[in-house]
């Protein structure tokens, strides 16, 4: 048990070196789950952790959690010759005895930028659970980078613009990025300009509701992509509240109104128990799981997200 964990972050380390250097990515999720004993996962951001630590069961009390979480820390510090100071611990129930070695609050804005495909992001590795780069949708967005030259791309739920980077950088004719929030329309922005794409009528950050913005919308889109969150009721949306399982076919249809022809939609959910709605795909439209595609190299759960390509027959 004393060196499991750190025997099995080494192996895999050893592993992912070689591809991530040769695709030329610097951050990659290293461990998820892979041994029962230590449930937790951790992320490698270039010379960086991410931590995520969970409860190990009902049985812990929290005396016991805190030492197996301390355990595991240690474990993961000597494996990957970190200092505490390198390593970013993500709780759901605070840890009081870990907060002070390994949490840097009152220490924020640990911002720095990573390289994903040769491209570059900005990451936030201490203020937020999210970091701003979402890992799992990796090949997605190599996916939109294939295939965006020459179309018109609307990147909806956006967070911080990495499908419109993609596809800005795929020779887009245009991009338009919208997310409710300012402060990720401004992130990004950033993520675009990191990538030498100037802000113009041909690229377009819009901090605006979503919902708000396809009921009025009047131009038409090649390529569209939907990444919803699983639940949202922001004061600042159009509708009391939003889930993806209750909502998702009549956002669905809302975004197929603004395909051109040819066009496609390509729609993702982190939503676990998820099933897409028979009535959410018109009968001219055609929905391909691409979830299996859409996996990357260095995640064992295949359950990440699942991942449709809906298109007209
Ligand atoms: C799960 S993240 C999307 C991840 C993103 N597609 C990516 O791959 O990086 C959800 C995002 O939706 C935004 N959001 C939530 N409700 C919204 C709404 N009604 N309109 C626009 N954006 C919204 C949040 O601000 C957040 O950035």
């Amino acid at each position: 048990m004393q060196t499991m964990l750190a025997n099995r972050l080494q192996k895999r380390m050893r592993h992912l070196r070689k591809w991530a250097k040769r695709h030329d990515i610097s951050c990659y999720r290293l461990y998820e789950r892979d041994i029962p004993e230590f449930p937790l996962i951790v992320d490698w951001y270039d010379g960086e952790a991410v931590v995520w630590l969970y409860e190990r069961g009902q049985t812990d009390d929290e005396g016991e959690t805190a030492v197996w979480h301390q355990d595991a820390l240690n474990q993961i510090q000597d494996a990957l010759d970190l200092s505490p100071r390198q390593i970013f611990v993500k709780t759901r129930a605070r840890q009081r005895g870990l907060q002070q070695q390994y949490e840097r609050f009152g220490e924020q804005g640990h911002t720095r930028l990573v390289t994903e495909h040769g491209l570059t992001f900005e990451v936030n590795l201490s203020d937020y659970l999210d970091t701003g780069l979402f890992l799992d949708h990796r090949p997605t967005r190599a996916m939109v980078r294939e295939e965006a030259a020459g179309k018109r791309v609307l990147n909806l739920f956006a967070y911080t613009g990495s499908f419109s980077v993609y596809a800005a950088v795929g020779q887009a004719k245009a991009t338009t990025t919208v997310d409710l929030s300012k402060k990720y329309c401004d992130w990004a922005s950033r993520n675009l300009q990191h990538n030498g794409i100037r802000l113009s009528h041909q690229h377009q950050v819009i901090a605006q509701d979503c919902w708000q913005f396809l009921a009025k919308e009047k131009r038409r889109y090649d390529l569209i992509i939907c990444d919803p969150p699983t639940f949202s009721n922001s004061k600042r949306m159009a509708r009391s509240s939003f889930s993806v399982d209750r909502d998702h076919a009549e956002l669905i249809r809302a975004c197929l109104a603004l395909l051109a022809n040819g066009g496609s939609l390509i729609f993702s959910t982190n939503s676990r128990g998820f099933s897409l709605d028979e009535t959410a795909v018109p009968r001219a439209y055609l929905a391909t799981d691409i979830t299996q595609q859409t996996i990357p190299e260095d995640f064992r759960n295949d359950k990440i997200h699942r991942c449709w390509r809906i298109a007209s027959r």
